[in-house]
């Protein structure tokens, strides 16, 4: 079949047809579908997706949320079956956390993240192996930033540290330093330096990581007088905010409350009114009162959303840059691979399962489970 051919015809639901026969269809076509399949699976299957969804998946989500949110909800939930529309490190996730009989879904297995990808676990290990030679292993406590590989999470609870997310990170660093002098945090630079300036750690007891260097471009001094030790890894769509496009927005629309997530680099949330996670964002319109502007510096699918939901509350949303930073592995969840999954799971077949070794479960869980506690 020819991809987007307009006179393909998809077999018939039920009948065996591959990934590629739904890729070939537009997206509009697959809307009765899933929403059929759905129905069919019923309680058996949650749906979970996250807000920077394209609009045409996740509006058919059961619950939608920031990873904090979701990873919770996977906890608690007895479906199944977890599709999770989102990226491959929140499925992983929601898989440590399932109970035993639960499987969990991912419709393109592509939808990675590139933060993520900027921290192996060899890399990871060698660092930890350079820490321990210089003496300073049992003052540092390893922080994952959830958007990491679960043998990460699990390294970080064999080490007697945790995860966190971009709505619990305080709290996860104030539990860090109730047992430690130090924190490694893995793998986002700016959701570790604007967390650590944010509780009164100054730039210079911040030191920075590079994976690539020798030693990570760093001495035994830099190392010991440091508080944090920052991963150089970063999220390229957050990295494309800049201060100027701060200052602009200002200058243009006086008033303007500028939000942003906290994967943006340190300048941009130091002059932005407000930081937070996804759903943090969505609460901060939403509190506002009527008549209020907002420029948001996250990912372009959520902000559209803002836009089109508070516009009807008399609330402005416009992006905080007007080229339009787009996540494009959360967009590789499209209408075509969410109807094959589901379609497959009404014939009783399980596509694109993610399945974490039960090895690495074991600490990864602790990890995530330290998270949960601290809130
Ligand atoms: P949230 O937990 O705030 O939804 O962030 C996830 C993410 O990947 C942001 O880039
Ligand atoms: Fe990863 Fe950035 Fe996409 Fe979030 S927005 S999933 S950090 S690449």
């Amino acid at each position: 079949m020819v991809l987007d051919d307009p006179t393909a015809v998809l077999p018939e639901a039920g009948s065996s047809c591959s990934l590629e026969d739904y890729l070939a269809l537009p997206d509009h076509t697959m809307d009765e579908r899933i929403a059929e399949a759905r129905v069919k699976l019923g309680a058996t299957t949650l749906l979970l997706g996250h807000h920077y969804q394209r609009d045409e998946v996740i509006r058919f989500a059961d619950a939608t949320g920031d990873s904090y949110k979701l990873s919770r909800i996977a906890t608690e939930s007895d479906a199944k079956y977890i599709v999770f529309c989102g990226v491959h490190f929140m499925a992983e996730s929601a898989d440590i956390l399932s109970h035993s009989g639960q499987q969990v879904i991912l419709p393109d297995l592509n939808a990675g993240c590139s933060m993520a990808d900027m921290a192996e676990i060899s890399q990871v290990e060698a660092c930890w192996e350079a820490i321990e030679a210089l003496g300073l292993d049992g003052e540092t406590i390893p922080l994952t930033y959830m958007n990491s590989t679960a043998a990460i999470k699990a390294f970080c609870g064999e080490k007697g540290g945790l995860v966190c997310t971009s709505s619990n990170a305080r709290a996860a660093f104030e539990w860090a330093f109730e047992r430690g002098k130090r924190i490694l945090f893995l793998p986002d630079q700016h959701l570790g330096r604007n967390t650590g300036f944010e509780m009164g750690i100054p730039l210079n007891e911040m030191t920075v990581w590079d994976p690539w260097g020798l030693q990570g471009g760093q001495t035994k001094q830099s190392l010991a007088q440091s508080r944090i030790i920052l991963w150089k890894g970063h999220c390229a769509v957050h990295q494309r905010f800049l201060p100027s496009h701060v200052d602009a927005v200002r200058a243009k629309y006086p008033g303007i409350q500028v939000i942003v997530h906290p994967e943006c680099r340190f300048e941009v949330c130091q002059k932005a009114d407000a930081l937070g996670s996804t759903e943090r964002l969505i609460a901060l319109v939403e509190q506002a009162p009527e008549g209020q502007m907002f420029a948001v510096g996250t990912e372009i699918h959520l902000v559209n959303r803002m836009a089109r939901r508070f516009a009807e509350q008399g609330k402005k949303v416009i992006t905080l840059d007007d080229t339009g930073c787009l996540c494009t592995t959360m967009y590789r969840i499209s209408p075509a691979h969410l109807a094959w999954a589901l379609e497959n799971l009404v014939e009783g077949r399980v596509v694109n399962r993610i399945q974490v070794r039960a090895s690495v479960k074991r600490w990864a869980r602790v990890a995530l489970d330290r998270m949960l506690e601290v809130g």
